[in-house]
């Protein structure tokens, strides 16, 4: 295989914080490693149009604590398409860049993963997003960080639904995964989470009621992970409207709060992990794989398992908020 010696470096997709903790790592272990590193804007779009400067050690200065991504990011919907992906070949050839590392979650990876079938290109990605639905990795960039912003911002709103006695449905995000408002819950003694994994298994609405909620306290808390299916907070609010008249109910919905703010400790170390065993990889000649953790072991994930949709709830946590919210 041939010797690599420009690396190119993008994040893409909904940012996450810890993001530029990654791009931090990525480019000095390049650097490191005799390597070359140009800094990809905007995510795909940055390859489809030419925004790119080469990275030196100070380009990434002062980041490890910023959320957000210094790279800004991107949902780019012509590198969904093939004339897209020509182009974005192009300006690599174009640029020198001989391998990428692509920061982001599912739909970037994805991208990553046919980019790479089609050019020959090799590519790692690293896990960045808050809302750790990958698979094969325990968690990922900026899931943390999230999960502390939700306990604060869980912590305030119980002030209040306890003063009213009243119940709280608060959306928390994390696509079609119920990670955020499992752990979320759990970290802010809600009384329940509203998750799309057990949908349906069970009537989770129905099942706060019948389990009496509020025998013994003034006010509940539930944590619903936004979901088309479901109808997130605002659809298990007029559930109750309309089928328990007898309860005062107040919809949150937390949105992009959940993205900001300067990642936590252990998010800036997972991504400096992270990034850095990105450029191992490739001096391994790793290449269409995602950085994953296991076990608090840095290990390669293909493109193919990281992106299946099979990361599953671990159903001890669903129990042990159940018995803790009696
Ligand atoms: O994937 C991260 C995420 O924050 C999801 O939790 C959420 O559904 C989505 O991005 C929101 O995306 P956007 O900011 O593009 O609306």
């Amino acid at each position: 295989m041939a010797k690599i010696k420009c690396v190119g470096l993008l994040t893409s997709g909904g940012d996450a914080p810890g993001m530029n903790a990654a791009v931090r790592a990525v480019t000095r272990a390049a650097i490191y490693n005799s390597l070359e590193v140009k800094g990809i804007y905007r995510g795909y779009r940055g390859l489809i149009t030419g925004e790119i400067l080469p990275f030196k050690t100070n380009n990434v200065s002062n980041i490890v604590q910023q959320g957000g991504t210094i790279l800004k990011t991107a949902r780019c919907l012509e590198f969904h398409e093939p004339e897209g992906r020509k182009t974005a070949y192009k300006t690599l050839q174009k640029e020198g860049i001989d391998a990428l590392v692509v920061i982001g979650g599912d739909g970037s990876l994805s991208g990553a993963r046919i980019f790479a079938q089609e050019y020959n290109i090799p590519i790692v990605g690293v896990p960045g997003t808050i809302d750790n639905d990958l698979n094969g990795t325990d968690t990922t960039i900026g899931y943390d960080t999230a999960l502390n912003t939700i306990m604060q911002a869980v912590d305030k709103i119980r002030d209040t639904a306890s003063s009213h006695e009243r119940l709280f449905f608060i959306e928390v995000m994390g696509r079609d995964a119920g990670f955020l408002a499992l752990n979320g819950a759990i970290a802010s003694g809600a009384e329940a989470a509203i998750i799309p994994e057990i949908w349906t298994e069970v009537d989770q609405l129905e099942e706060l009621i019948k389990t009496g909620f509020r025998k013994s306290k003034n006010s509940s808390i539930v944590l619903v992970a936004e979901s088309e299916i479901t109808g997130g907070a605002m659809g298990m609010a007029e559930r109750v409207k309309k089928e328990y008249p007898q309860y005062d109910v107040r919809v949150t919905i937390l949105g992009h709060i959940q993205r900001g703010g300067s990642p936590t400790a252990s998010d800036r170390i997972l991504a400096s992990r992270m990034g850095a065993a990105a450029i191992d990889a490739l001096m391994e000649d790793q290449r269409n794989v995602m950085i994953g953790i296991q076990d608090d072991e840095i290990v390669y994930v293909p493109f193919s398992k990281a992106i299946k949709k099979e990361k599953t709830i671990n159903r001890d946590l669903l129990n042990t908020l159940r018995i803790l919210s009696i």
